[in-house]
């Protein structure tokens, strides 16, 4: 159904140096540029399968529109093939649907070759575009929902789709070639060089990332999710091209993609309010910490018969459980004894995997052991005031070893913040 070919948008055969010129459809080419060997992406997230950083250039009958640019390094690689696929011509329009500086990162080399182009953009877009090249001489165009852009024989309609996943995101339709820009929204890290869905050899590990990608970058934002999805109900699409990855195509992975997006962003049924899924976090150089873990539990479920209470050792497993059960939880329970008067780090790496969205007014309730200052439990409940969650107001501190006593409370402590959650 797609080839590549070796002619330009004016049809000129192509020099044998040139960029290999690719199309998603008639008139819709591809700008993409690949990183095979990103192995990291905002610091964060790893990439096992590199990037794409996807543009697109829509080619219409009395105009011409980018589909956002390129990350920095790229900036040449991208901007040949631009060149290459307008021969010469200038274009008239650079959409943005999102300006993170990966699809932002070539903006300004554009302007060095066509300083004339007009920047079709969201509201939210246009402020941080300006604070992220720092130029003032943008041509910005502000589009709203259900405005359209004329190309000559081809539209463009604008469907804002803000927290997907910055303020700024918005999606472009091509209505007359069934084609979907959707930029982050249903991308993944996964460089592909022959660009499309039905091309993946190992279309396993490639679903695979598009669900870490969701899992990461789309994940705080889930009833934004479904609502970028509402909006998508009523259109015929033939391919939706993303930011990052393989195009996906009908009949392919374009179906599924969309599916799965709303089985992942649906807000989990609770079978009744009485029986909350409690997840406890812990470490512990000597056990102490480990004690009070267990005793908590007990606490918790004998005020909570119908909870589930999961216990983690959080050196004992695997960092993306942890986190997938750290933002799943209805409530939390989080443990560490003082060591070098602090938490310990595998605490603040747990915690740096926080959905900043969806644990603000989660119950939260801290405990540990410690020897002289005890600072562990102080410095992790004020994280979590910081960010908004509703901390237990009993702090649960045992001085090195925990005697009978304490771990009697400590079930107490268990059963008080269970009580807690049953009275909300
Ligand atoms: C290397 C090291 C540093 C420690 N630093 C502190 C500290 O700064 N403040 C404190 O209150 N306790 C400190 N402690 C004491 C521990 O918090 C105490 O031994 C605690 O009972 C350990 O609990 P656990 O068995 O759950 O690991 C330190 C212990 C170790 C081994
Ligand atoms: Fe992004
Ligand atoms: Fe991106």
């Amino acid at each position: 159904m797609i080839t590549k070919r070796d002619h330009n948008r004016k049809g000129q055969a192509m020099k044998k140096s040139t960029p290999q010129i690719s199309f998603v459809a008639p008139d819709v080419f591809v700008t993409s540029v690949l990183n095979p060997s990103m192995r990291v992406f905002d610091v964060v997230m790893g990439t096992k399968y590199g990037t794409s950083y996807n543009s697109y250039l829509v080619s219409g009958t009395t105009k011409t529109a980018l589909i956002e640019t390129s990350h920095a390094t790229f900036a040449t690689d991208w901007l040949e093939k631009v060149e290459a696929v307008l021969a010469g011509s200038a274009p008239d329009y650079l959409v943005m649907n999102h300006n993170e500086p990966d699809h932002s990162g070539a903006v300004v080399a554009l302007l060095e070759h066509y300083p004339d182009v007009e920047i079709v953009i969201s509201a939210a877009g246009a402020i941080n575009l300006r604070h992220i090249t720092n130029r003032t001489d943008l041509k910005l165009t502000v589009v709203k929902d259900t405005d359209s852009l004329d190309l000559g024989g081809l539209t463009l309609h604008f469907m804002m789709a803000p927290l997907l996943h910055w303020p700024d995101t918005m999606f472009t339709w091509l209505p007359e070639r069934k084609v979907l820009f959707s930029c982050d929204f249903l991308g993944a890290h996964f460089c592909e060089p022959r660009l499309f869905d039905h091309a993946v050899v190992y279309r396993r590990a490639f679903t695979a990332e598009i669900k870490n990608y969701f899992d990461s970058i789309m994940g705080p934002f889930k009833p934004f999710v479904l609502k970028g999805l509402d909006k998508l109900n009523d259109l015929d699409i033939d391919f939706i091209c993303p930011s990052h990855g393989p195009i996906l195509t009908k009949g392919c992975e374009l179906e599924n993609s969309l599916q799965r997006y709303r089985e992942w962003a649906m807000p989990a049924q609770k079978d009744t309010p009485d029986a909350p899924h409690i997840a406890l976090f812990y470490c512990s150089a000597y056990g102490n910490t480990a004690k009070l873990a267990q005793q908590i539990t007990r606490g918790v479920t004998e005020a909570l018969p119908a909870a589930q209470v999961d216990s983690y050792n959080l050196v004992e497993t695997e960092p993306d459980i942890l986190t997938a059960k750290l933002n799943d939880a209805d409530a939390l329970l989080i443990g560490s004894p003082t060591i070098n008067r602090d938490a310990l780090p595998v605490v603040w790496e747990l915690l740096a995997g926080i959905d900043a969205i969806n644990i603000i007014k989660r119950p939260v309730a801290l405990f540990g052991s410690y020897g002289w200052s005890g600072e562990a439990v102080p410095h992790l409940a004020q994280r979590f005031e910081d960010l908004k969650a509703r901390v237990f107001e009993q702090k649960f501190k045992v001085r090195f070893v925990p005697t009978d006593a304490d771990l009697e409370a400590a079930a107490g402590f268990g059963r008080d913040f269970a009580a807690s959650l049953s009275g909300h």
